[in-house]
């Protein structure tokens, strides 16, 4: 493998599923369960925000309990030694930091986090949110909602996330169906920086034909063999 200096990794849902947290499109995936438009979308929060906030206070709760798997433990792991990483995840979840990852741009926004509508201030948010929450902030009450990214809706960083995609020479994609947009794209993106482009996932993703190498199998094990890759590559350079 050729060394490289600026890295960027972009994760979605698979890389936390062995953590016990679901994915969305897998047979048994959250959207199997649940209709996107009635609970990712700013009109479903609109229609009844109520049940928009039970279905987050649920997620929320689910992701207190959870632990990082030894993926996201491989690239605290490489960002600790190599100096030049950057994750950007689709993830809500907080694992990237639990790990111990602090080069992260949450494009998604947060579970673990709220945001009022009205004053537009953030605040770190363990409990369920209602209708009846007041802003910790303005005091203003029903105007908090949960600080995620919905469909239709501009995610978060771009302008970081562009920059960071025009310098990188390796850009890594992980447990993401490939979907989604502007994620989807990244790839794109990175390859016409000139980046080396690699798919790291379960099964080949929507966008697999776009990536220049691919290793199918689970995170716990292709991350961190592929992490110390990366490093061993770095080091002898
Ligand atoms: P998806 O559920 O669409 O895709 C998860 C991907 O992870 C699939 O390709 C699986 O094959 C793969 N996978 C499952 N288990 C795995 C494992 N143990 N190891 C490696 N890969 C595994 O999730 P995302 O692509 O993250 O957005 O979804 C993107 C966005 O769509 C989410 O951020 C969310 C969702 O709707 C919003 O809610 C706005």
């Amino acid at each position: 493998m050729a060394s490289y200096d600026r890295i960027v990794i972009l994760t979605g849902a698979g890389l936390s599923a062995e953590s016990g947290v679901s994915t969305f499109r897998d047979p048994n995936g959250i959207w199997a369960k649940y209709d996107w438009r009635d609970v990712a979308t700013p009109e479903g929060f609109a229609k009844n925000p109520q049940a928009v906030h039970e279905f987050y206070n649920m997620r929320r709760r689910s992701h207190a309990e959870v632990k990082p798997n030894a993926a996201h433990l491989a690239l605290a792991h490489l960002e600790a030694n190599h100096g030049g990483v950057t994750i950007i995840t689709q993830n809500v979840d907080a694992l990237h930091e639990a790990a111990g990852s602090t080069s992260l741009i949450h494009m998604h926004g947060q579970a673990l986090q709220a945001l009022c509508a009205k004053c537009q201030h953030r605040h770190p948010w363990r409990d369920d949110l209602s209708i009846e929450t007041a802003c910790p902030s303005c005091k203003v009450v029903g105007a908090m909602r949960p600080d995620v990214v919905w469909f239709g809706e501009i995610p978060y960083h771009m302008e970081r996330i562009s920059g960071v995609l025009r310098n990188c020479d390796l850009f890594i994609s992980i447990g993401t169906s490939g979907n989604v947009y502007p994620a989807a794209g990244f790839v794109a993106e990175a390859r016409a920086s000139g980046a080396h482009t690699v798919e790291l996932n379960l099964e080949p993703s929507e966008g697999a034909s776009l990536f220049q190498e691919a290793i199918y199998g689970p995170a716990t094990q292709v991350v961190p063999a592929y992490v110390e890759k990366i490093l061993s590559a770095h080091n002898n350079y």
